[in-house]
């Protein structure tokens, strides 16, 4: 029996990643590579990760058992069904399979393994084509992307010296920043930093540079 090695695995505990600054790993695929923010030993094993696919690289065809939720950060990530551009929201849910690759390269933040069950719903969604809703405060853009029960998945886009009310996230919160940098009173965020707050948590965001977020929200615990 293999153990695997665990992280970030206590969802009571905030936990701050600058992906920027990690290394790559190798993978089982030649030509793709991976940072690993989230992983649990369980069977089908959950994990949260930036996948790097080189050019003209593949990873072998596989079933998601509990479903795979991806946002290409940049380049053309693509599969047997189709091409996604940098922008591309792929949700698939449990018993589809993929045999996925890329051409000409691509980077992707990718949720493994952790659907709801009775979350059935395939998505692709080019939010370079969607449109910006107006937020709660002047300054702040929304773009949902997908809501099931507790569990609710959007863009969010500051405007420079945007400052959004104090609030508490009963089931969570989960950041990964797209572009600028994103704060609050415990921190800042550059690009590409994954931040998870844990259930019940509290903070009062803002951003003096403007920046673009993806938040999943209520996915953490009890409710
Ligand atoms: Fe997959
Ligand atoms: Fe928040």
């Amino acid at each position: 029996m293999q153990t695997i090695q665990e992280l970030n695995t206590d969802f009571s505990q905030r936990a701050v990643v600058e992906t920027a600054n990690m290394d790559w790993e190798t993978s089982e695929a030649d030509g793709v590579l991976r940072k690993r923010l989230e992983r649990i030993d369980a069977k089908p094993e959950p994990v949260t990760t930036i996948v790097r696919y080189q050019a003209d690289s593949a990873f072998p065809a596989h079933q998601h058992i509990r479903g795979e939720e991806i946002y290409v950060l940049e380049g053309t990530f693509s599969d047997n069904h189709g091409n996604y551009e940098a922008g591309s929201y792929l949700r698939n849910p449990a018993g589809t399979t993929h045999s996925p690759f890329s051409k000409q390269g691509c980077t992707i933040f990718v949720k493994l393994q952790q659907f709801q069950a009775s979350d059935v719903n395939q998505l692709q969604i080019q939010t370079k084509q969607q449109k910006w809703l107006p937020g709660l405060v002047p300054g702040l853009s929304v773009m949902p992307l997908h809501e099931h029960k507790n569990e609710h998945v959007a863009l969010v886009k500051w405007e420079a010296n945007t400052i959004f009310q104090p609030h508490q996230h009963i089931g969570g919160e989960e950041i990964f920043v797209l572009e600028g940098t994103f704060e609050d009173e415990f921190g800042s965020y550059p690009q590409g930093t994954w931040l998870r707050n844990p259930p019940n948590s509290f903070h009062t965001p803002f951003s003096k540079e403007g920046c673009v977020i993806y938040v999943k929200t209520g996915h953490l615990g009890d409710v």
